[in-house]
């Protein structure tokens, strides 16, 4: 059976991933495609509705994004957001103006809650608008919905043609009730049902997997990490074992990580799994490079090369997953082009694996559904939630050269630091934590004795996106704690300082 389908039409907005989540979120399975899609596709895809989002453009603009004017007469609903009501419009015979300034923030709007649009809702609410343009004239056939003192055409409506225009944006949430906005065009206006699930996500990907692979062969390289667990778990289950997984352990793993992913793959899930311990061969290219960039490279290189050697043992396989994820694929241009990605985005595509074509079976999810996949296929929740960890693991995290001592001193701090965060119940609120063996040595005293040795630096942040975050304010006994486990527990630390720096304008990782 096919799901419901709406389709996001991008024009270059900062938020059209976030419009195709809230779609989703709705449980209305939602695409994004490019503007200039073809009349010819969407009849294909038979879309429920459309959404066009805002973006930076003016219509009135040289080379403006503008989509097929045909797209108004196919009788399917159309939200507009921002940009998007704009062209609507435009192309339907109203007219645009500049505002001598840009309008941004969170707005109180005036509504009309007669309309479909904004069922359920108060005469007035606010959200968020961001735009310089706006709707002066209305096109024929189309109603005054929404104004704000400066603009007086929020929101309009022709519900003869189901054609919805609105300038502020409801899929972030500074506006206040924004996803309801969106529910009604949905439900109210598009008919949607709501009939997209991750468990028929699941059930339907198997099944197609399936019927694809059959009984040929498949190989995964996995990294312990979200997506290629995912992915391989759900290829386990479609074709059981004709999938081999190269596991390649560089050694730079956190404590235990190694084994926990072995165990999971192995012992719960059955999955053919090859494992290949490989930490003196890092270690060994590693040894004496300080230059975070040439770390970086160099472990992305020997993964490929690792992998490859172990490939080639297997010989020639059909297919190649791969866990590439939708941000990835919409970030590489719309999804008219693929993205591969390789482990952890540290290398690349190996060049000598011999495969006929690869297979990403996440390519249609968001992060947070790749993870609630994860559940239904009873992944342990300890991995499906796992916090981000660089492809290039511990070696980032060792400033300067890294040696082996140097990896055990990192990896029983950072255990410890981990431990007492998830003892204190903060392990959901901070977003990322982590220890950072500096290359620093300091005078001590310990007992009666002078020491000289390592700072261990500590570092959370709460962020969302990664891009920015500020760093945590963990309570000074939790901190006291960690610290005292630390120097008392790991040989060779004789100082533990906190980083209380925020992104920007430091990053999250020191190197
Ligand atoms: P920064 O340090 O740039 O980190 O603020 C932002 C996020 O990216 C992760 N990160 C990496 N992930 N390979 C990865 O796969 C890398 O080389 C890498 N460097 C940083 C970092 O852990 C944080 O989540």
């Amino acid at each position: 059976m096919k799901n419901e389908l709406v389709l996001i039409l991008d024009f270059g907005g900062q938020y059209n991933q976030l419009i195709a989540r809230r779609v989703r979120e709705c449980n209305v399975y939602s695409e994004v495609v490019p503007f200039d899609i073809s009349i010819e596709k969407i009849k294909e895809k038979n879309p429920k509705g459309i959404i066009f989002t805002g973006g930076p453009a003016s219509v009135y603009g040289e080379n403006s994004p503008k989509c097929n004017p045909e797209i108004f007469n196919l009788n399917i609903p159309i939200l507009g957001i921002c940009y998007g009501m704009q062209l609507m419009t435009n192309t339907l015979g109203g007219k645009v103006a500049r505002a001598a300034k840009r309008e941004y923030g969170t707005i109180d709007v005036n509504i009309d809650n007669t309309s479909l649009l904004f069922k359920n809702f108060n005469s007035h609410n606010i959200f968020l608008m961001s735009h310089t343009d706006y709707v002066e004239l209305l096109p024929d056939g189309f109603k005054n919905i929404g104004s704000t003192p400066s603009c007086p055409n929020a929101a309009i409506e022709n519900i003869e043609k189901n054609l919805y225009g609105i300038q502020f944006h409801p899929e972030v949430n500074n506006s206040v009730n924004g996803t309801q906005v969106i529910k009604n065009f949905l439900f109210d206006v598009c008919k949607c049902t709501g009939d997209w699930q991750i468990s028929s996500f699941v059930d339907e990907s198997i099944k197609n997997l399936k019927t694809k692979i059959g009984d040929k062969k498949a190989l995964c390289a996995l990294s312990g990490g979200v997506d290629s667990s995912v992915a391989a778990v759900l290829l386990n289950k479609a074709i059981g074992k004709n999938l081999t997984c190269i596991f390649v352990d560089h050694g730079l793993l956190r404590k235990n990580e190694g084994d926990e992913v072995e165990d999971i793959f192995r012992n719960q899930f059955d999955i053919n799994l090859i494992r290949v311990n490989a930490k003196d061969r890092f270690l060994n290219k590693l040894a004496s490079v300080t230059d975070p960039e040439k770390k970086r490279k160099i472990i992305g290189e020997e993964f490929i090369r690792v992998f490859e050697e172990e490939a080639k043992k297997i010989g020639a396989v059909d297919f190649l997953v791969q866990g590439t994820i939708y941000p990835d694929v919409i970030e590489s241009g719309l999804g008219k082009s693929s993205v591969i990605k390789s482990h952890h985005n540290v290398g690349g595509l190996p060049d000598y694996v011999d495969f006929k074509e690869i297979v990403e079976p996440l390519r249609d999810l968001f992060k947070d559904e790749v993870r609630k996949t994860g559940l239904e296929l009873g992944i342990p929740e300890n991995l499906v939630f796992r916090q981000p960890f660089p492809g290039p693991g511990l070696a980032i995290r060792i400033i300067g050269d890294i040696t082996d001592d140097k990896l055990n001193i990192l990896k029983e701090a950072d255990s410890i630091f981990r431990e007492e965060i998830a003892n204190a119940g903060l392990n959901k609120n901070i977003n990322q934590y982590f220890a950072v063996l500096t290359n620093l040595k300091s005078v001590g005293v310990m007992g009666d004795e002078r020491t000289y040795d390592y700072t261990i630096a500590l570092r959370a942040v709460e962020t969302t996106d990664f891009m920015t975050g500020i760093w945590s304010k963990i309570p000074y006994e939790v901190l006291e704690k960690v610290s005292s486990r630390i120097v008392n527990e790991v040989s060779h630390v004789n100082r533990v300082v906190y980083d209380i720096t925020s992104k920007p304008p430091a990053t999250i990782e020191w190197e």
